[in-house]
């Protein structure tokens, strides 16, 4: 009996174990039930009385040992582990999928950087605005059709003075009252936001998109400066030989008013079915600061004047990159997403 456990005890001493199922065999061939020193503590009964207390305490001293040994190598098996087990650290890695930036956001951008060349500073308003700045002080008589339920959400009405009304943003001109407001002139501001109409979704109308809104006001800002401001815009953002023509428009906050074609930049101002023909494409609407928009910010009308332009993003992207279909915009297709990859 004690030459089984001394040779036990040896062979205890030397077990090692390459996986976790190496390990749980040799816990179950020594330390189960039905183990190897199980069945010697089993034969305890037969061994002679003088010798029990040695065999008792080798005995012991075995199943110590080989408890003690399978619970290190346990440990040292969890703490290789890692969650790694099974995998090839050897194997090259999965490619990392970049992402892109939106064209939007890329377009935008672009707009961005040629007005601040030019000394045009952001500018940043709320989504959620009131009736004071989206028309009121934007000189939208009280009866004006934008204010009507079918282009703006609504958000909290007040019968009892519609200035009051909590609404969406249904252009980005509201961040011009609220800069005129807060700050004197000279004023060079370029507004860009999100804006929002009850419309209709489909292919060229969405109930969401982007504007970028710019106001220059100073002393003796002119019509002049506006146009070659407009041009010089174009030219960058479409190429060099691009030209601009001003159609005479109405916009209840600007005086003059005047909405800027650029010749069709898909066929160079031959005609094509893009530009329906006719050479040109309208781009953004514009003018000169009506008075009374001044006036109701605290502006001198008399002493200052200026301009101010409004432009879709998404219409500029379309021109610049023809997406037939608005809605793709903001419908997050990664295939679509991932075509303007190189694109800045
Ligand atoms: N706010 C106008 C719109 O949403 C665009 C616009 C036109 C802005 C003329 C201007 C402007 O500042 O002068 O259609």
């Amino acid at each position: 009996m004690i030459a089984k456990i001394d040779q036990l005890l040896q062979e205890v001493e030397t077990i090692t174990a390459s996986n976790a199922e190496e390990l749980e065999a040799l816990r179950i061939k020594y330390l189960s039930k039905k183990g190897a020193i199980n069945e010697l503590m089993a034969d305890f009964r037969t061994v002679p009385a003088e010798q029990k207390k040695e065999v008792g305490m080798k005995l012991n001293t075995l199943k110590t040992k080989a408890q003690e040994k399978i619970a290190a190598l346990k440990e040292q098996f969890e703490s290789q582990d890692n969650g790694c087990e099974g995998i090839d650290l050897t194997r090259t890695a999965y490619p990392m999928e970049l992402g892109t930036r939106h064209p939007l956001t890329i377009v935008k951008n672009e707009i961005i950087d040629i007005f601040s060349r030019l000394g045009f500073c952001i500018a940043e308003g709320p989504e959620v605005e009131d009736d004071l700045h989206v028309f009121t002080k934007l000189n939208f008589a009280a009866d004006h059709p934008a204010r009507d339920m079918q282009d703006t959400f609504f958000v909290e009405s007040n019968e009892d003075d519609v200035t009051k009304n909590i609404i969406l943003r249904t252009h980005t001109s509201s961040v011009q009252v609220r800069a005129m407001d807060f700050s004197k002139p000279p004023i060079r501001i370029l507004c860009p936001g999100r804006v929002y109409r009850n419309e209709a979704i489909s292919y060229r109308a969405h109930c969401f998109f982007h504007q970028i809104e710019g106001l220059y006001i100073d002393k003796n800002v002119s019509f002049t400066d506006l146009k070659q401001v407009l041009l010089l815009f174009a030219k960058e953002m479409f190429g060099e030989e691009t030209k601009i023509r001003l159609r005479p428009s109405y916009f209840p906050f600007t005086e003059p008013s005047a909405e800027m074609d650029i010749s069709c930049n898909i066929c160079g101002g031959k005609g094509c079915n893009f530009c329906k023909h006719t050479g040109w494409v309208e781009i953004l609407g514009c003018g000169m600061v009506d008075p009374n928009v001044l006036e109701a910010s605290g502006i001198d009308s008399k002493i200052y004047s200026g301009y101010a332009f409004g432009m879709g993003v998404e219409r500029i992207t379309n021109l610049k990159y023809q997406v037939k279909d608005l809605r793709m915009f903001s419908e997050n297709d990664t295939r679509f997403l991932k075509e303007f990859e190189n694109a800045y």
